[in-house]
């Protein structure tokens, strides 16, 4: 692996292998034995917008590694604005050994990655979240076992950047997915057939319907995110509209396998796509979760770094 720039790069196996990767680096550092992995080496972070899970994760992962990180806020670099990303690339790439970018437009995630001689991470664009994915795939193995196939997970919100990256990893892995939202905020046609490519090969089923209730219908893993995704400020309202009867409540959750978790990527805009009683109610694994993004991402860290 060069770069972790989407799910769509990896095999199963490759998804399989820093799965293993993850389980084995949070079962040392549960026991106070982290292994100086990344000793004097240096992770760049470049964010063009804001963050808490990421951000700290992958600080606190760079320390457990014995490496070090570098925070560049979004009036520092000023990406594509104050200079080219070809040249951010270039010269951010002569410092530090790795780079992680959360960026609005996913190309410049991929230019980064064309003109950087280091490698470089996906840390959110708008076309996907690959880390996010990766904790949510090894939250999922945590509460349900190794063993995916058969098993359903439910999206209920729009097709975006962490929907992308669920699909991908669920396609690879054999497990169904389903998601569910209003008309006219579907995946796009091409990451559709990304997916049912993936499924093709692993045996995973995957399906849509903008009604709710059938979709959490055996699931054993619902999950949502915010209706209107950082960058779409301006379609808040519209959205909102769009979006009020896919909230995640108690009546939705009920629907579904009486052992099913709820996740979220978080933030999470309690009262809207979620509820209060679900975020913080018995189903709920979204602070497992987000611990899971130190634990996923130092696998990909040390991953691209061997
Ligand atoms: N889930 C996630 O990426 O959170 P942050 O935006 O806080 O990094
Ligand atoms: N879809 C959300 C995820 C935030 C972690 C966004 O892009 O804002």
């Amino acid at each position: 692996m060069d770069h972790f720039l989407t799910l769509a790069d990896l095999t199963s196996d490759d998804l399989r292998g820093l799965l293993d990767l993850a389980i084995e680096l949070k079962k040392e550092w549960r026991g106070g034995g982290n292994r100086p992995l990344l000793q004097g080496k240096t992770l760049g972070m470049v964010f063009q917008k804001p963050s808490l899970r990421t951000r700290v994760s992958f600080e606190m992962g760079m320390l457990h590694l014995g490496g070090n990180s570098l925070y560049l806020s979004p009036f520092e670099i000023k990406l594509g604005e104050r200079e080219s990303v070809p040249d951010v690339a270039r010269v951010l790439s002569r410092y530090v050994d790795i780079i992680m970018a959360r960026v609005f437009r996913h190309s410049d995630v991929m230019t980064l990655a064309e003109y950087s001689r280091v490698p470089i991470i996906n840390g959110l664009s708008d076309f996907a979240h690959p880390c996010q994915a990766l904790a949510d795939f090894l939250t999922i193995i945590e509460h349900k076992g190794q063993k995916l196939q058969r098993r359903k997970l439910t999206f209920i919100g729009d097709g975006n950047n962490v929907s992308t990256s669920l699909l991908f990893g669920a396609a690879l892995l054999g497990m169904d997915f389903t998601i569910s939202g209003p008309a006219g905020y579907e995946f796009p046609a091409d990451v559709w057939q990304i997916g049912e490519q993936f499924a093709a090969l692993s045996g995973s089923r995957l399906t849509s319907t903008q009604d709710a209730t059938e979709a959490v219908a055996g699931a054993d893993v619902i999950y949502t995110d915010v209706w209107a995704s950082m960058g779409q400020e301006d379609e808040v309202e519209e959205r909102r509209k769009a979006f009020q009867p896919y909230q995640v409540n108690e009546a939705l959750v009920e629907q579904a396998n009486p052992d099913v978790i709820v996740m979220h990527c978080l933030p999470a805009h309690r009262g809207q796509e979620i509820t209060d009683e679900v975020c913080d109610g018995p189903h709920s694994v979204l602070w497992d979760q987000a611990e899971n993004r130190m634990h996923a991402q130092k696998a990909i860290l040390v991953e691209l770094m061997s």
